[in-house]
């Protein structure tokens, strides 16, 4: 297993460029299964969860050719309609091949993706969905198994504007016979990329990045000759923003758009941190001091839980006391025991952290325990006293591209460690 050996760094310099979003790469890869025939890709980000994800395509049968900067995936032969436990176990957004196998085929076998580190995460939203759709759900051994000969459009109002779920049930309504309205949908940007994608090929769907979507099935979709290319992953360029305002440096953050996450520039400008927005890139600049934080993670457009972790990792520089309310996942503070390992002064209760920040920092070895959390760590290790060794990075490299080398670039003392 991988570690990252980081040392403490004054000020981080120069630009970071950001690369294709994870969380709208993946739904998009599954999206390519209710096309009879080829999609292309232009710059896929180079993460584990891809990997993980082309490897599924192809065990239903999928062809993918090229590389990451020209993808391929032909979806005409496919052959298998059961997605493993071996390949979901690795990758939860793998219950996303659910709502377009059933749709396009009739049928899908799915394994549980069970919970995970930072909750329980049920799927009971995506299966209540379907089944109003028309779908026969049996749960057996451990995988979901979904039949319909022709999926129906139906009236469906979510309980909670899940992203996975609103995800699952616009890939499944694009091939059903009729209208579809999902009310209480989730709004964030991947799904209006993932619908993008989808209208492009001839799939109808109105009020996306709304919490009204509204599908009309088509009987087909189109091949499209040119590449998809996806948008940027916000997560990411949080991460890289953080890290400038927690050593206080000016770094641009190149191709991204603040407007996916307008809510956390505006906590962060409240705090005092200033930043130069443009089209396409946001410079960094240095700030005086920072008042505390006070956020709770919401849906979009709220603040994302996916960034939550790193925002901890900006707190603990704050002098005062920050709240931090995660409202999304009931156990999303991994990260927490950990920074207190390495001199965090970070109070639990419930679903509320309460952080004493301005204690300075002293490295040590760490673990990382989820995605996120992990990013935390690399943050808290730019400015701890001395060289903090993380391990566990495999759950960084599923979503960060090359980590080590964007930050060594921005002039951080950052290196990975084989083991075999
Ligand atoms: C996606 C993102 C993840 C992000 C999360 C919330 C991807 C690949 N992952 O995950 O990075 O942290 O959105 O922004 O895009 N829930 C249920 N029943 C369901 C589905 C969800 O109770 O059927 C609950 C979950 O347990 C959780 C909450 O709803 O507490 C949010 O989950 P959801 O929005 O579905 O997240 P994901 O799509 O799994």
């Amino acid at each position: 297993m991988d570690k990252l050996i980081i040392k403490k760094t004054q000020s981080l310099q120069g630009r970071v460029e950001i690369s294709s979003a994870k969380n709208a790469t993946l739904p998009i890869m599954a999206a390519t299964l209710l096309v009879d025939g080829q999609s292309s890709f232009k710059k896929l980000p180079q993460l584990q969860d891809v990997k993980t994800t082309i490897a599924l395509l192809e065990n239903l049968g999928a062809k993918c050719s090229g590389d990451y900067n020209s993808f391929k995936v032909d979806t005409s032969q496919i052959n298998n309609l059961v997605a493993p436990y071996d390949l979901v176990r690795k990758m939860r957004a793998s219950i996303l091949v659910l709502g377009p196998l059933l749709s396009r085929f009739g049928e899908a076998t799915v394994s549980l993706p069970g919970g995970c580190a930072i909750g329980t995460r049920p799927i009971d939203i995506h299966l209540d969905g379907l089944k109003e759709m028309g779908a026969s759900i049996d749960l057996e051994d451990g995988y979901v198994k979904a039949s319909c000969a022709k999926l129906k459009g139906a009236h469906i109002k979510l309980k909670f504007p899940s992203v996975g779920a609103t995800e699952n049930l616009v890939m499944a309504a694009t091939l059903a016979d009729g209208v579809t309205r999902i009310q209480n949908a989730a709004r964030e940007p991947e799904i209006v990329d993932l619908c993008q994608f989808l209208i492009q090929r001839g799939a109808k769907i109105k009020g996306e990045g709304s919490s009204v979507i509204e599908i009309e099935g088509v009987s087909k979709l189109q091949t499209v000759n040119e590449h998809y290319q996806i948008i940027s992953d916000r997560i990411v360029a949080l991460t890289y923003i953080m890290a400038a305002l927690i050593t206080n440096s000016e770094i641009i953050v190149e191709n991204t758009n603040y407007k996916d996450y307008e809510a956390v520039i505006e906590l962060l400008r409240k705090s005092g941190a200033k930043f130069e927005l443009n089209q396409n890139s946001v410079k960094v600049l240095s700030h005086q001091k920072l008042s505390p934080l006070h956020f709770e993670t919401t849906p979009y457009p709220g603040i994302p839980t996916d960034a939550q972790a790193q925002l901890m990792a900006l707190a603990l520089t704050i002098e005062g006391e920050s709240v931090i309310k995660e409202s999304i996942f009931e156990n999303r503070f991994m990260h927490v025991p950990e920074l207190v390992r390495m001199g965090a002064k970070i109070k639990l209760e419930g679903n509320k952290a309460i952080i004493r920040g301005g204690t300075p920092l002293k490295a040590a070895p760490v673990m990382c325990t989820d995605l996120r959390a992990s990013a935390a760590l690399v943050l808290a290790g730019l400015i701890a006293e001395g060289e903090t060794t993380i391990n566990r990075i495999y759950h960084l490299d599923r979503g960060y591209e090359n980590i080590e080398g964007k930050f060594q670039k921005l002039g951080v003392q950052i290196n990975r460690v084989k083991e075999n």
